[in-house]
């Protein structure tokens, strides 16, 4: 079977169809928002303690330095293609216009994993963080509750603003935005008047053996598992296994390319928006690691809420509760941008008709995808609610560094089959940039745990199954039926 592409040139022009039709309503500083407002969120306010106590130590600084490079590699992809081919629906479209259609419905399901399933997960702990700051009972919000209710009612609330419209949901973002940046650099100055080099020392911790009682083999770094290594926390190898759980803590700029076809000059402000967040995360979590392993023995940092603690245990109760409420303002947006990415990925899907197409319905009057956003936000809900999801936040990221990687991929195809089209961005050193992007998320990948995997793997063969039983035969690419028709199935 020849391999389905879907050109770059019918790509954009698809994005004028009147009914389908998004409002061109964002500038860079909106995406920028928008990329903080997802990208700092529960990794930075919970993952830098547990990392630093249980694998890394002080050097938790480091890992959240690799975890950082390892984005910007992807990032500089994510800019030329979203500069290229502006147009809702992210590395799934990038892939559509590169390496094919299956390719791009692997994506496109690999996205739902991380878009839906992060969503779900961070409402989750939004919930446990509203609890501790409103001291609310266990039957309404936090790990206990089920249903999670404070969790499906904030969900309701974030889907609704949705429909409302993107510029809305942007501005409400960009208040939640300045909440949380002003408690994060509130965190970092106030702080750093409290640290004490010593607790700097050793900076990386020697590697011992892994605590007996941690799920076994099953929850050891593949890396480790087929090497056949002892499994062991801290030393080097801890300082990489940390790298690719804080990499959690990053997510979220690849979903400013998600919004594409809503920005209004997306060739100049699509880079500006995702280099432009993802670095002022990077500097903002590298200096929070530091301040928090030099305020505490790293020893004690694995608890739910490491940042409010140091403050509470050195007795500045009033900045303990200030970043209680920012880590709930912060999370707010997280879930809201989270939600946006999915509902625009599933757009350009059930666009292209490899989803039912109705999905794909635009709202008349605010312009934004009402029935998919109404779809997700149900999703979500049901998934925060009601499923345990302790466990899946690695899933989440297993599922956005293989989408990294294919994107990475696609720049390198993209040059080769077009290397006419006019790319506002370029991804600079050509093909070492891409080739280390790779390289530097497949080993991230190797170095989450063996059940990760094998979820991973599960839920990619349903998504075969589904594409093989509806959209293969239904793709717009095949039927040639214009958008939004019911496409009648083929014969096979
Ligand atoms: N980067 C987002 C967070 O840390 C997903 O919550």
């Amino acid at each position: 079977m020849a391999r389905r592409v879907k050109s770059v040139e019918q790509s954009i022009r698809e994005t004028d169809e009147p009914a389908h039709r998004l409002k061109r309503d964002l500038s860079a500083w909106d995406l920028v928002v928008f990329g903080v407002g997802v990208i700092v969120g529960t990794g930075i306010f919970v993952l830098t303690g547990t990392q630093a106590a249980t694998n890394a130590g002080p050097a938790v600084v480091i890992s959240f330095l690799l975890a950082g490079l390892t984005c910007g590699l992807a990032a500089l992809c994510y800019a030329e293609l979203a500069s290229s081919v502006p147009v809702a629906g992210s590395a799934y479209t990038f892939s559509y216009a590169t390496l094919g259609e299956l390719a791009a419905w692997v994506i496109g399901w690999d996205l739902l994993l991380e878009l839906m399933l992060g969503a779900a997960v961070v409402a989750r702990g939004w919930s446990a963080y509203l609890a501790q700051l409103l001291d609310l009972p266990t039957w309404m919000a936090g790990d206990a509750a089920r249903p999670d209710l404070a969790a499906i009612a904030i969900v309701l609330v974030l889907g609704l603003l949705l429909v409302r419209g993107s510029k809305l949901s942007s501005r409400f973002t960009g208040v939640l935005v300045v909440v949380k940046v002003a408690v994060v650099l509130l965190v970092i100055v106030l702080g750093a008047m409290y640290v004490d080099t010593a607790n700097w020392s050793p900076f990386v911790p020697p590697a011992e053996p892994a605590p007996e009682g941690e799920g076994g083999v099953l929850h050891q770094p593949i890396v480790q598992a087929f090497l056949g290594l002892e499994p062991t926390v801290f030393g080097a190898f801890g300082v990489v296994a940390a790298a690719s759980v804080v990499f959690f803590a990053y997510i979220g700029f690849d979903i400013v390319a998600t919004t594409a076809e809503e920005s209004r000059n997306p060739q100049r402000d699509m880079p500006r928006g995702i280099l432009g967040s993802l670095a002022v995360c990077t500097v903002l979590y590298m200096a929070v690691a530091a301040v928090l392993t030099g305020m505490v023995p790293y020893g004690e940092l694995n608890t739910a809420a490491p940042l409010a603690e140091a403050f509470e245990n050195i007795g500045i109760t009033w900045a303990a509760r200030l970043i209680a409420l920012g880590a709930v303002a912060g999370i707010t947006s997280v879930i809201l941008v989270l939600m946006l990415g999915q509902t625009r990925v599933l757009f350009a899907m059930s666009r292209d008709h490899l989803l039912p197409p109705g999905l794909a319905r635009v709202h008349p009057r605010f312009g934004t995808p009402w029935v998919i956003t109404g779809v997700v936000t149900v999703g979500v809900a049901m998934l925060a609610g009601f499923v345990p999801l302790e466990a899946l936040s690695e899933l989440v990221s297993i599922g956005t560094l293989f989408a990294f990687v294919v994107v990475c991929l696609g720049v390198l195809v993209l040059r080769r089959t077009k290397p006419d089209l006019p790319r506002a961005f370029r991804t600079p050193g050509v093909p070492v940039i891409p080739v280390l992007g790779v390289a530097a998320c497949v080993w991230l990948m190797i170095n989450l745990p063996l059940d990760t995997w094998l979820r991973f793997l599960i839920w990619m063969a349903v998504g075969l199954v589904v594409y093989a039983s509806y959209g293969r035969r239904r793709s717009r690419l095949v039927t040639g039926a214009p958008i939004g028709a019911a496409s009648r199935q083929p014969p096979a």
